[in-house]
């Protein structure tokens, strides 16, 4: 049994409270999809609420640490602490009823992720890890997969996303991958979970473009204390200038690196 640190319980507080909201909210999605109007404005509403949660508890707890959160952006204090918010990831599957979304917080200290959390309110799958002190689901230690062979294994991917200009993965590209490599892709939509799922060894590896700091912030630490690798296409530190992320258990990490070239 670990010990959690006091920023860790900070976390764990925020997400129990915010997911309260987000469960009864998701509720509401099923009547919402029958109506003519449909459930956008009430997740993107949702969506708000939850943040509002999670900063309040945030903010009560350390009043002088700095926040990057997706629909607010920067609430700048302290410098060299930083809580970094994602209240829903998934919101596509929120959106259309479909159980697999997570809210997302990690916390960085002088420009480093030293802890985070994934949390899957509907599962009720709390995922946490913390510089130095491992990765855990639900207290339990995790660990990445030992898989050696990309064919013997199981990888996440996002999009493609239309409507959005470039912003995730091509069609061209993931068409590239699958016909190099005849290995089970999902596309389960929340970065958050996929990165968690690696860390669990559920899936052995990812790959996205595009995605923004609040969608794998938490994920970074977790798959760096799993035992995972987490770098750019190039096998580079350089995930977050060069907008391109690629998460591995460590063993496939060159093969990977290979196919994506
Ligand atoms: C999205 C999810 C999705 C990924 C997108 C993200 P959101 O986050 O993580 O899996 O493919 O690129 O934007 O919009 O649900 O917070
Ligand atoms: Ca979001
Ligand atoms: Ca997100």
């Amino acid at each position: 049994m670990k010990l959690n640190s006091a920023n860790v319980n900070v976390m764990i507080k925020a997400c129990r409270k915010a997911s309260k909201t987000l469960i009864r909210d998701f509720g509401e999605i099923e009547n919402l999809q029958v109506s003519i109007k449909g459930p956008g404005d009430f997740v993107t509403a949702s969506d708000k609420k939850v943040e509002k949660i999670l900063i309040e508890e945030l903010q009560k707890a350390r009043p002088n640490y700095s926040i990057l959160s997706e629909e607010i952006g920067e609430i700048n204090k302290d410098e060299s602490f930083r809580w970094i918010v994602d209240p829903i990831d998934g919101t596509s599957n929120f959106l259309h009823g479909i159980p697999h979304f997570a809210i997302s917080i990690g916390l960085e200290h002088n420009n480093e992720i030293i802890c985070g959390i994934i949390y899957d309110p509907i599962k009720d799958e709390m995922f946490i890890a913390e510089k130095g002190n491992g990765a855990y689901l639900n207290n339990q230690r995790i660990r990445v997969s030992s898989r050696t062979k990309l064919k013997d294994c199981m990888i996440c991917t996002g999009g493609p996303k239309y409507g959005s200009v470039n912003r995730e993965l091509s069609m061209e590209e993931y068409k590239k991958f699958s016909s190099r490599v005849l290995v089970p892709i999902r596309k389960l939509g929340s970065a958050a979970l996929d990165m968690a799922y690696v860390a669990s060894g559920r899936c052995d590896g990812f790959w996205t473009r595009n995605l923004n700091y609040w969608d794998i912030a938490a994920g970074i630490i977790l798959i760096k204390e799993s035992g995972g690798f987490v770098t750019d296409f190039y096998g580079e530190n350089k995930y977050i200038e060069n907008k391109t992320i690629l998460v591995t258990n460590s063993k496939i990490n060159n093969e990977m690196i290979e196919v994506l070239k």
